[in-house]
């Protein structure tokens, strides 16, 4: 069964993701075009949860195109900060996108509430919309804990202060190709997959 054969958007205009999700796409035999080659716009996100903001990428680009479209939408949740930065994981880092300044607010945080349990998690959430309204969403995470000081320039985001659970290197200090399958998106994408083929 597929919900979909031929052509579907990514709705991003984020190319590196496109990418990824296409490569990811391609053996359901799907042609991944982006929301930015159609020119379609990109909705602010408002929603309050990960799957609201999927959910409304995926349907604006789906009405806006006719076709099927998938959104994503990712960040880091911290237990003891009550799931903060959460949706707002982006914009913790400000208008410069200073992800260092990100992860000493994650940590000043912790240290004001003096907290104990540093546990956190990567969620992803992917939404499959068609241009009929119908809509999936598949969650996948990655568990670990937040230590300090940040640890490895590889990766982006709140990499470097994220330890997966049971390893000892956190997701900056591995290659792509190491920490890839052990992230919240593959686990999302594993998801979708299985229930489309
Ligand atoms: P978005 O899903 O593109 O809106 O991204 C949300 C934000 O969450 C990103 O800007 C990153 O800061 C953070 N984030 C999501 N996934 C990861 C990851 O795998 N590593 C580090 N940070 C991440």
């Amino acid at each position: 069964m597929s919900a979909f054969s031929g052509r579907l958007v990514v709705a991003s205009h984020n190319l590196g993701k496109v990418r990824e999700i296409g490569a990811l796409l391609a053996p359901l035999g799907v042609e991944a075009v982006s929301a930015g080659e159609l020119g379609l716009p990109e909705p602010e996100e408002t929603e309050p949860t990960f799957v609201g903001n999927a959910i409304l990428k995926a349907r604006a680009a789906a009405e806006a195109s006719g076709l099927p479209a998938l959104a994503d939408d990712s960040g880091l949740e911290v237990l003891a900060l009550g799931g903060d930065p959460g949706v707002l994981s982006a914009r913790w880092a400000g208008e410069g996108r200073d992800f260092g300044l990100a992860m000493r607010k994650v940590w000043d945080a912790l240290q004001a509430r003096r907290a104990t349990d540093f546990s956190a998690r990567f969620v992803c959430v992917l939404a499959l919309a068609q241009p009929g309204g119908d809509v999936q969403s598949f969650e996948g995470e990655a568990r670990g804990s937040i230590v300090w000081p940040p640890r490895g320039d590889k990766g982006f985001g709140y990499d470097p202060i994220f330890l997966p659970t049971g390893l000892d290197r956190t997701f900056g200090e591995m290659s792509h190709d190491e920490k890839l399958p052990l992230t919240h998106r593959a686990h999302a994408f594993e998801k979708l997959l299985a229930a489309l083929t």
